[in-house]
């Protein structure tokens, strides 16, 4: 558990002791345990305990006072604490080392890149309730609202080449629409090159940044935004058609805590197959969930927009598109728009 509460940085952590508390509380989850033992156990007074109960209160949790029968903890608010990301986390490495949890940021992207320069280990996670200044592919704004969506970056430093840091955001987009095919009964597909769909609307963008030279990668900032829990209604009209929440889609509100878990689990194995080399598998599984290959789409980039069947992906990334003369043109970077249905789900 780490220190401090509310740092100037905007981060939120929990003191030590109402850490150490709520390991304890969360072992006897559902069951009174004694002021007196808990500060045994703590090696400090009931006061406070009292003091630190009053703490993780303020901090959204459920603790009920029963007089001589102590203490009980009844429920966990759905935030993205360090504290509870890491209970039942399933990863070796992301996560492991620092998880830093702010009430606002910028963009999580942002204070990831800062980490990153200063040397920050890989694995970092940089999580928000909220940002201000969240980004979004092409140089767009990304709507971040408080405690609905999850708005997470991971620092990675991985062991690719420069021009093979794209197979990381493939590995996110399979992690993130498994992640939510696990949790929900939901089906989530991928729209090249990373945006995640549920029902054809967007529910999840990735943003990667990168530090890299010619041959040589420092670091990858992977930049997640989930769309969780706002209703139709708190989205801005402009993103009504094209966007939603796995909420609307799911028709029940949805935990964040144990989605962030399965994504970060599922970043971590994606991650590893890439290090044994296993990128045809990670390229297999990106393919299964696409929905971009075999459809006619627009392809709307800086300079222009084009019209097509979309082809294929090469093993760059890049989208291959077969204009209505026959002629081949690739795309590394633009936004998609699929238009009527799957022509031909075998094309490669
Ligand atoms: C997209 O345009 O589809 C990518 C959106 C990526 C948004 C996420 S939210 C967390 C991280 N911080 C940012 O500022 N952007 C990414």
């Amino acid at each position: 558990m780490q220190a401090a509460a509310d740092s100037e940085g905007g981060t939120v952590v929990f003191s030590r002791l109402a850490g150490g508390i709520l390991d304890i509380l969360r072992s006897f989850r559902g069951e009174y345990l004694s002021g007196e033992e808990i500060a045994r156990q703590m090696s400090v007074s009931r006061t406070a305990i009292w003091k630190h109960v009053r703490e993780l209160r303020e901090l959204g949790y459920g603790v009920s006072a029963g007089g001589k029968l102590g203490y009980r903890l009844d429920s966990i608010p759905d935030r993205l604490y360090p504290a509870e990301v890491r209970a039942g986390l399933g990863t070796q490495f992301i996560g492991r080392a620092d998880i830093h949890y702010y009430r606002e940021v910028t963009s999580t992207n942002e204070v990831a890149r800062d980490l990153g320069e200063q040397g920050a280990p890989a694995g970092t996670v940089v999580v928000a309730e909220a940002q201000v200044q969240g980004r979004g592919r092409l140089r767009r704004s990304w709507w971040s609202p408080p405690e609905k969506g999850v708005w997470m970056s991971v620092l990675l430093r991985p062991e690719l080449l420069p021009g093979e840091v794209f197979l990381l955001s493939f590995a996110t987009a399979v992690a993130v629409a498994r992640a939510i095919g696990r949790l929900l009964p939901l089906e989530a597909h991928i729209k090249w090159p990373n945006d995640i769909l549920v029902g054809g609307k967007k529910v999840a963008g990735i943003l990667l940044e990168v530090k890299a030279e010619l041959d040589q990668v420092h670091y990858v900032v992977v930049g997640m935004g989930l769309n969780v829990n706002q209703e139709e209604a708190d989205f801005p009209p402009e993103l009504r058609s094209r966007a939603t929440s796995l909420r609307q889609a799911a028709g029940q509100p949805v935990a964040r805590v144990p989605l962030v878990r399965e994504i970060l689990a599922g970043l971590e194995d994606e991650y590893f197959g890439l290090a044994r080399g296993e990128g045809e598998r990670l390229w297999q599984e990106w393919r299964n969930l696409d929905i971009t290959v075999g459809r006619p789409v627009e392809v709307v980039t800086s300079a222009g927009s084009c019209s097509g069947l979309a082809a294929g992906v090469t093993r760059e990334g890049r989208l291959v598109l077969r204009l209505p003369g026959g002629e081949i043109q690739e795309f590394a970077a633009g936004d998609v728009t699929l238009a009527g249905s799957r022509w031909n789900p075998d094309i490669p």
